[in-house]
């Protein structure tokens, strides 16, 4: 796949790329399929609410060893108010994400992550030795689909230098009505905000580097259609609103690196020796 130079300019101005009809409607059904079929596998027993509003939350040991594992992830919403964990409602329709490394452990993502295609893409903008470090599955459930507060990926995916690029995938139509992505074009232009790194207690903090707030105004929505890739440049300010319509949202992303840059040890998300994060070819 070859970017126009528009594309590869458009990129580094604003932070971010909106590839539509990257995936074929068929792929992003697989995708929906296979992810329906893991959750059905899994057991709620283990429960981890995921908020980026309540980070003691991220503290969970459950999280912060899934840098490395394929694992579930509710939604905030998703229990009854008494805490005794009953949930609301189905299993399937309580479940925010699937995290962190499916595109190495799942064969249907895994050939999903390294279509052809999609390397070419991330060499055009500019990573020349890209890493796939990081994949979600990300539900936006009808009704209870989170907030996503604004960050910058490179907070949560840091090195040295800054390298992380994230590739967004919507498998079904985002709108504005069920959680759209928000950015802020040029935003990725100032730097990150914070860090967010382990302790050495073992738990996980948030260093702050700029304690100003995001502007007001200049966050602008990405209502894509299904199959759009959307790419983000890993200091671009962005997010996503709580889906209180009655459709979900579903989208893939697919987190990658530069393998000649530094991963520090205190980044949250560590994998093990014998799964280091390979190339996407
Ligand atoms: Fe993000």
């Amino acid at each position: 796949m070859k970017l126009s130079h528009q594309q590869i300019d458009g990129y580094g101005r604003d932070g971010f790329l909106v590839v539509e009809d990257f995936a074929a409607a068929r792929d992003c059904d697989a995708l929906m399929a296979r992810a329906g079929e893991l959750v059905d596998a899994f057991d709620p027993s283990q429960v981890s609410i995921f908020s980026t509003t309540d980070q003691e939350h991220l503290t969970d040991q459950y999280f912060l060893d899934s840098g490395d594992k394929i694992r579930f992830f509710f939604e905030e919403n998703a229990f009854d108010g008494d805490g005794d964990g009953e949930l609301r409602q189905d299993k399937a329709l309580s479940i925010n994400k699937i995290g962190h490394a499916m595109h190495d452990l799942d064969p249907v993502f895994e050939k999903f992550s390294r279509a052809p295609d999609l390397a070419d893409v991330v060499d055009q903008l500019g990573i020349s030795d890209p890493r796939a470090l990081q994949s979600m599955y990300i539900f936006k459930q009808p009704h209870i689909g989170g907030e996503v507060v604004y960050h910058q990926d490179s907070t949560f995916l840091y090195t040295e230098p800054m390298s992380v690029m994230g590739l967004w995938f919507a498998l079904e139509d985002a709108t504005q009505d069920n959680g759209c992505l928000w950015v802020l074009p040029g935003g990725h232009m100032d730097g990150i905000k914070s860090r967010f790194v382990r302790t050495g207690g073992g738990g996980v903090e948030t260093i702050v580097h700029d304690a100003s707030g995001w502007p007001g105004d200049g966050f602008v929505p990405v209502e894509v259609p299904k199959g759009t890739l959307v790419v983000l440049h890993g200091s671009l300010p962005h997010g996503s609103k709580p889906n209180r319509s009655a459709l979900s949202r579903h989208a893939y992303t697919l987190h990658v690196i530069d393998g000649a840059c530094d991963y520090p040890a205190d980044n949250w998300l560590q994998r093990g020796a014998d799964m280091p994060a390979r190339g996407l070819r």
